[in-house]
Order: C-alpha cells, then structure tokens, then sequence
C-alpha cells in the first residue's frame, strides 16, 4: 500500500522535470511514523464530508442579507479539502482565524518547519502572481468603508527559493493529489492524510506569533506597511487579550475584557 502511495508521489516528480519543488511537496515525501498514521486513521474514519449549500435561498428566505459573492471554495492548496472557513472547534478563536484565513495563507500559520527560514511575501493565489510590498494591502489604518482593497485573492504566504512553499491548487501536483484524494479507497486516504499532514503544525500559530514587536514571524515593514500600520497590529489590544486568557475556557466573559 505505502509502495503504491510512494509510486505515485514519485509520478509528480517525474512529470515536473527539473525546476525544484516546492518545499511541502518534499516534506511529504517522508514516510509518517505509525503514530501519525494512526492519528489519520482515526481521523478518516470519523470524518463525514460537509457540503456546503448552493440553493439556501431557495430553501430559507435569507434574514441577513447575503455577499454577493461568498467566500469561494478552493482557493488554497489547503482549501481543496477544508472549507473555506477552516476553523470551527475552538469558540474562543475561530471567528478571528477565519477571518485572518482572507489575508493569511494557511500554509503561514500551519506549516513553519525547524530549520527553514521562509521569506513572507503577498500573493495572489488567482493567478500565481508575487505582488509588490504595498501598504495599500493591509487594512489597517484604513477607512475601508470609502477606500476600497486592491482585487484578487491575495495573501501573505511563505517562500523558500523564491517560489511559494505549497504548490497552487492549479499546479499539476495538487491537481493529482486532489484526485488522490477524490478516488482513492479508505487505505489511500489514510495514507494520504498522514503524508499531507505530518510536517504540519495542527496547533497553527498563536496571536503573539505576529502580533508582538520584538520577534514576530514576519517583518511587516518588508510586506509595505508603514510604520503606523506595523505599530497598530502589532500592538492591538485584542490578541493581547487572547495571550492573557488564551485556552482558559471556552466562554469569554465581559468581565475579562474590561481587565
Ligand atoms: C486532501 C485533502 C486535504 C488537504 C489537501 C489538506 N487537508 Fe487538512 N485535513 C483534511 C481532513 C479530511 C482532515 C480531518 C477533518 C477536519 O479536521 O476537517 C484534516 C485535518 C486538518 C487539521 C486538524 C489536525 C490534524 O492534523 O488532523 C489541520 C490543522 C489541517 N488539516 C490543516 C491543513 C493545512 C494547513 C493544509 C494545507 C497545507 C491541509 N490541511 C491540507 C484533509 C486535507
Ligand atoms: C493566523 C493563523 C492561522 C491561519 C491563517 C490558519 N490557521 Fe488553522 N489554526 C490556527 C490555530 C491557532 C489553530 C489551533 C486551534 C485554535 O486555537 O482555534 C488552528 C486550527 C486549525 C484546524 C483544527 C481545528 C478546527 O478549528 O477545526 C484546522 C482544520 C485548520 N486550522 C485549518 C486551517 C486552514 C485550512 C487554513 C487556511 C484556510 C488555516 N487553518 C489558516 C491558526 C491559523
Ligand atoms: C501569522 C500572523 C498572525 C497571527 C498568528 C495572528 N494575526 Fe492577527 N493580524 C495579522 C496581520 C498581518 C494583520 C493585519 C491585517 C491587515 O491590516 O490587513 C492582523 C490583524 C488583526 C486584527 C485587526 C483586524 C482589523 O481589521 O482591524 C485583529 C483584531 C487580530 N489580528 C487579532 C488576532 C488574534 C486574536 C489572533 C490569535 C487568535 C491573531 N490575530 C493571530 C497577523 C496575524
């Protein structure tokens, strides 16, 4: 089984050539350990694919009104799979990670292997563009009821050699991981979600891993903010919050945000 699985990854190499792939696509090469697999096992077991409705209106006559265009499917690598608002367990954080999921890529926050230093840069995940660090990107310090966001899919992401370090859903590769992922039996999804998850962090990455001064994960100055917007995030008061009660409970009192 895990012969087969190998013989597979190893086609998207073949088929690649020699330009070097990206970074996670070498780190799932490595064979998970039996924990991991596991872990997967159990995990695939429980898992039940949500779908998301397209006909809500039809069923439900809408009481908030709705964006005229929802938060599409797929627009990660990551998002091949998981939802577009990928965060539910913990009531305490989600809200603030999805919302952070439209201008963070998953990849930044999940996946920070030990020994690699990866450069952070903003980009557009509907075409595979590198943008230009532009202060004009952050929302920070900005009225954005009258200023409008640059369009596209754009986020900050990681690089190693210069190209991102998860392949776009549209490179060849993910589309036959996809496909895996689609077609494959019980045993090949096990294996599969062992291999794509094992270099990752599931515990992502806490507020204070950018939202401090001394030693945030990226240098916001370097992606265009100016010195006002770096300070504002840097310094807000709500992930200072989340740092002094993080994982206490679950409930957040009003009596804990007037401390
Ligand atoms: C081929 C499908 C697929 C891809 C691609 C995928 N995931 Fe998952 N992932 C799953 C499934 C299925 C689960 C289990 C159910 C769930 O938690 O949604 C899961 C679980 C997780 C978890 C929960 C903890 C764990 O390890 O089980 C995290 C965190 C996660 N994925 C992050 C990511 C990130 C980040 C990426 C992109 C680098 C990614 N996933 C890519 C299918 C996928
Ligand atoms: C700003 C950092 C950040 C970004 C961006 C981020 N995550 Fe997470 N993620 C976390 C943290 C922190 C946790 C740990 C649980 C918690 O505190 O809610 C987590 C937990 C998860 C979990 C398991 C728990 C759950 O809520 O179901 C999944 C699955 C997951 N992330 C997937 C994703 C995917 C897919 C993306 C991209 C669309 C993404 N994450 C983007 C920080 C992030
Ligand atoms: C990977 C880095 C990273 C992590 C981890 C992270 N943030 Fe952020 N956060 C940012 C960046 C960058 C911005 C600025 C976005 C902009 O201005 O466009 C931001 C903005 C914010 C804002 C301001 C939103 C607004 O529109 O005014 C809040 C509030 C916030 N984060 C809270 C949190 C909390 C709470 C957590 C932990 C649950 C967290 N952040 C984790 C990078 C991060």
């Amino acid at each position: 089984m895990f012969i087969r699985f190998i013989l597979l990854v190893a086609s998207f190499y073949w088929i690649s050539g020699a330009q070097a792939n990206p970074i996670y696509l070498e780190a799932i090469e490595q064979r998970p350990d039996e924990k991991r697999l596991a872990e997967s096992r159990k995990t695939i077991h429980d898992y039940r694919e949500i779908e998301i409705r397209e006909d809500l209106d039809q069923q439900l006559p809408p009481f908030h009104r709705r964006p005229q265009q929802p938060i599409s499917q797929g627009e990660t690598f990551c998002q091949m799979c998981h939802l577009p608002l990928p965060h539910r367990q913990s009531l305490w954080t989600r809200a603030l990670l999805n919302m952070h999921s439209r201008y963070i890529a998953c990849s930044t926050c999940h996946f920070r292997p030990k020994n690699v230093t990866f450069a952070y840069r903003w980009l557009d995940f509907s075409n595979g563009q590198v943008l230009e660090a532009d202060a004009s990107r952050f929302r920070a310090g900005r009225d954005l009821d009258n200023e409008n966001l640059p369009d596209g899919n754009v986020k900050i992401a990681p690089f190693w050699q210069d190209q991102p370090a998860v392949p776009l859903p549209s490179s060849a590769k993910a589309q036959d991981i996809a496909r895996l992922w689609r077609e494959g039996d019980t045993e090949q999804k096990i294996q599969l979600h062992a291999q794509l998850h094992r270099p990752l962090e599931p515990q992502g990455l806490s507020c204070d891993g950018c939202h401090q001064e001394k030693k945030p994960l990226f240098d916001l100055q370097a992606l265009g903010a100016n010195p006002d917007q770096a300070k504002q995030i840097q310094r807000h008061v709500l992930p200072q919050f989340f740092k002094r009660n993080y994982d206490k409970e679950q409930k957040i009192r009003i009596l804990d945000l007037t401390r």
